[in-house]
């Protein structure tokens, strides 16, 4: 599975972007091992499309529209990564469901970075889920994307202590600079065809 000839990356992002500006440097410094040939927002005003414009990648914006529905969603979502001619994508804060028509195009190629140790904590504000249940530690987890919600199987993961006068700013920052590092060494592997799906497992082969 999950072969490294996927070399062209899409990036979906809603808002600030900064696991994309991580995901960018590590292009840059040479060892993402993906060309980002896309960064696509529902978000007109992300700043994320700004970030992408600033270093020449290509931007596409797709709002959804409740009246038009999910699926009509997934085919304007797809239209854009054709035109692009994508081959992957990474979920860098992109805040909506990806229809399943989507993920169907692009199996075992769409990852998402969430901001637990999954399956704690899915779906919204997971840092503030995670201080309301009084963990002592707590971090972010790469995976690949399912029809569910933070439900798809984990590629890798990391964990951050969680300090007793934390709030949830102080801990969504320790958990973000631990994303930053994560999300593109996973890719990275992905894009050295290192990552084995076995069922739920994925596995990282040896060099
Ligand atoms: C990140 O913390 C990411 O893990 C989270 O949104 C933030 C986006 O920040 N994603 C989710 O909660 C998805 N369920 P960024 O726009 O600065 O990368």
């Amino acid at each position: 599975m999950i072969d490294g000839e996927s070399h062209r990356l899409a990036v979906l992002a809603s808002g600030r972007g900064s696991n994309l500006e991580a995901i960018m440097a590590a292009e840059e410094a040479g060892w993402l091992g993906l060309e980002i040939a896309l960064v696509l927002s529902d978000q007109p005003e992300a700043r994320a499309l700004d970030l992408a414009r600033g270093r020449n990648v290509p931007v596409a914006v797709v709002e959804y529209c409740r009246e038009a529905g999910r699926e009509a969603f997934g085919d304007a979502l797809l239209g854009a990564c054709r035109d692009h001619r994508v081959t992957s994508v990474a979920l860098a804060g992109f805040m909506r469901i990806l229809p399943e028509n989507f993920l169907d195009e692009y199996p075992d190629r769409v990852f998402n970075i969430h901001p637990s140790l999954l399956p704690a904590f899915p779906g919204l504000r997971a840092q503030a889920q995670a201080l309301e249940y009084g963990v002592k530690v707590s971090g972010c987890t790469v995976h690949l994307v399912d029809a569910g919600v933070d439900t798809g199987p984990v590629v890798m993961q990391a964990s951050v202590p969680v300090y007793p006068g934390d709030d949830e700013a102080a801990l969504a920052a320790r958990i973000l600079r631990s994303e930053h590092r994560l999300y593109p060494r996973a890719l990275a592997l992905f894009a050295r065809g290192r990552l084995r799906r076995d069922g739920r497992r994925v596995r990282v082969l040896d060099a």
